[in-house]
């Protein structure tokens, strides 16, 4: 029996394929490198002690995809190939939509085909969209103001009308706050190609000096120090988070929506600091006009996830940014 995790060179993908083979899982990864690079799954045999085997493929192949399925026994799919740069979606639409709606609807399809009906996937704090019902819990209002985030909206519906039409489905929908950090090695972690979008590798770079200064987009919120508040989530503890929701797929059929997030809320300029902790480097910044689309505060309440996988998160700020500097030094 296998688990296949579409997306799994990807910096969630990795640390999660880690999690899955360090618990004994016979791991295979579907991805396409198009934002992610084929040595990863050499990376994650260095930490995991063998390589999973790894498929360049595409989800938009159905006959690739069939292929797979008949060459592997697969008794489950923990699916993060995806598309998910915000601003990109807006000015990329349809590619967003056929690319993250097209690939799940094969994926699914796929799956059914081969009497394959358990599923992890790969959701969004995102989906809480403007809404001020903060801490977010899993009945908070949906909305999305981003064609990425009306792909994570539409895919969730179409999996909970997928179990409808046949409860034999076993269904976890991630809900994830802000990833950051990397796997303790240095071996792995998010390797941004050309200017990040978010805030953590933004900061790497101007700590590593590839940067000049941080824009802080906002210093007038409705918050502590003015700046946005956010959950930021270790990937570490993300990636455990997911194998906690792939056992409880394995013993338990329906749909879930989880919050995998810390329930604490942190500032800007509180990552800021953190991160000059981490790196003993000074983080130059100068605070600018707020980034349209973002919201003052967005933490999650992450009690489901403690109820129903038992998980909570494990690491702190001071040690996302420790392992998340430890990485950039060691592959500069
Ligand atoms: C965090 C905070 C910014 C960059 C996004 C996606 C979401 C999810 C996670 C995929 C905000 C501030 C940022 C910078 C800054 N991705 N900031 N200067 O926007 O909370 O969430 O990534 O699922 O879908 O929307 O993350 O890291 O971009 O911003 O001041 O250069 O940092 O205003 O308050 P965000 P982020």
């Amino acid at each position: 029996m296998a688990v296949l995790v579409t997306g799994g060179a990807g910096y969630i993908g990795s640390h999660t394929c880690v999690e899955l083979m360090g618990a004994g899982h016979n791991v295979i990864i579907l991805d396409n490198f198009s934002n992610s690079k084929a040595e990863t799954a050499e990376r994650i045999g260095q930490i995991a002690g063998c390589a999973p085997t790894v498929y360049e493929a595409d989800l938009l192949n159905r006959s690739d995809l069939d292929k797979l399925f008949s060459m592997h026994d697969i008794s489950s799919v923990v699916h993060f190939a995806g598309f998910k740069a915000v601003g990109e979606s807006v000015e990329l639409p349809l590619i967003y939509y056929k690319n993250n709606i097209a690939g799940t609807l094969n994926l699914c399809e796929t799956m059914r085909e081969h009497g394959c009906r358990s599923l992890v996937f790969s959701s969004s704090a995102t989906v809480y969209g403007q809404s001020l019902d903060v801490p977010f819990h899993e009945d908070s209002p949906l909305s999305a103001t981003n064609p990425y985030g009306w792909t994570k909206l539409m895919i969730e519906q179409i999996l909970r009308d997928l179990h409808a039409s046949d409860p034999e489905w076993a269904i976890s929908i991630l809900r994830y706050f802000n990833p950051v950090g990397a796997h303790k090695s240095g071996v792995i972690g998010e390797d941004s190609h050309g200017i990040p979008n978010n805030l953590a590798p933004y900061i790497a770079q101007v700590a590593a000096g590839k940067l000049p200064c941080l824009n802080v987009f906002g210093g007038d919120y409705d918050t502590p120090d003015g700046t946005g508040v956010r959950d930021y989530l270790h990937v570490v503890d993300l990636a455990v988070g997911h194998l906690r929701a792939l056992e409880y797929v394995t013993r338990q059929k329906g749909v879930q929506a989880i919050n995998l997030g810390t329930g604490v809320g942190t500032s800007v300029l509180e990552m800021v600091a953190a991160f000059e902790r981490a790196s003993g480097v000074s983080i130059q910044y100068k605070i600018q006009p707020r980034r349209p689309g973002d919201i003052a505060t967005c933490y999650a309440d992450p009690s489901k996830a403690k109820e129903l996988l038992g998980w909570t998160a494990q690491r702190g700020i001071d040690e996302m940014c420790a392992d998340h500097w430890a990485f950039v030094k060691k592959n500069a």
